[in-house]
């Protein structure tokens, strides 16, 4: 392996990382020499994870915290420093997506529960981690966010809003902990084949559309996030900061038609 790429050494901290996209950063993460702190909201699921990540050689511990709670959170934190006395890299990935629909359709309480996740637990969850990336002087701060937050969707607008707010958040702690030497960037994953987007890829129809219109031809795996996310936690990329990096299979930039 790469010195650039090794993670010996270091802490990673990754929220919604049970299964799914999460899961697959975890898993790279402690491949290349990270402790991981595997965290959803069922502590059972976590725990398996780390099992299975011990059992193949790998320091990780499990913990049930609430995305959205701010009292989880630090104390999602504060534990994870208490047993590995550090935190070197931390990655805000669960989101929630709670309303299919048009922008104009959708209910108070689902735009509230978006943003409140998706953007004011991410900005706690910085503050939390803050002092320890600074401790850590090479300190990464990742963020999960997505394509929708660069363009219109007719089904995911208020998500679409929330991740775009996640990018604003990204450039704005990039400036400000610059100087501390943290980087902060963002990952804007296309259409991955996980849970969470499970409306958007199982209907065969809906599928092959994407996959056409897609210029890789596929839809992504969490292991196609996961090499991003590895590359945004190592020293590779030291000098990128403040940047949304789109893995997307080329969607973004078009070539449909
Ligand atoms: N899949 C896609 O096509 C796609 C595309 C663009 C961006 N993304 C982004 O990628 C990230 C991960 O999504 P995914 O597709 O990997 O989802 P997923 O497969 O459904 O996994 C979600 C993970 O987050 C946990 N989780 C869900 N809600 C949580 C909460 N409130 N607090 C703590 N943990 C929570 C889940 O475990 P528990 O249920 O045990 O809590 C699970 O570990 C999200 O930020 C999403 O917006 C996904």
């Amino acid at each position: 392996m790469s010195r650039l790429f090794d993670l010996s050494g270091k802490v990673a901290l990754v929220t919604g990382s049970s299964r799914g996209i999460g899961r697959a950063i975890a898993e790279e993460c402690a491949r290349a020499g990270a402790k991981v702190v595997i965290s959803s909201r069922k502590l059972e699921a976590c725990e398996e994870v780390r099992d299975i990540l011990k059992a193949q050689g790998h320091d990780a511990i499990a913990m049930a915290a609430h995305a959205g709670s701010k009292e989880q959170l630090a104390s999602l934190v504060q534990q994870t420093v208490s047993c590995y006395g550090r935190l070197d890299i931390c990655i805000a990935n669960a989101a929630v997506n709670p309303f299919f629909g048009s922008l104009t359709d959708a209910p108070d309480d689902a735009f509230e529960k978006t943003m409140a996740t998706n953007v004011k637990a991410v900005w706690w969850l910085a503050q939390l981690a803050k002092p320890h990336l600074v401790a850590s002087r090479e300190g990464s701060f990742i963020v999960i966010s997505s394509i929708a937050a660069l363009r219109g969707t007719s089904l995911l607008g208020v998500y679409g809003i929330s991740k775009a707010a996640e990018t604003a958040l990204v450039r704005n702690l990039a400036v400000e902990w610059g100087p501390l030497g943290i980087c902060v960037n963002a990952i804007a994953p296309g259409l991955v084949k996980t849970d969470f987007a499970r409306a958007l890829w199982e209907n065969e129809a809906a599928r092959k559309k994407r996959e056409a219109e897609t210029p890789l031809r596929r839809l992504g795996e969490p292991l196609d996030i996961a090499g991003v996310a590895l590359f945004l936690a190592s020293r590779a990329s030291r000098f990128v900061t403040g940047q949304v990096l789109v893995a997307d299979g080329g969607v973004t930039i078009g070539g449909s038609g």
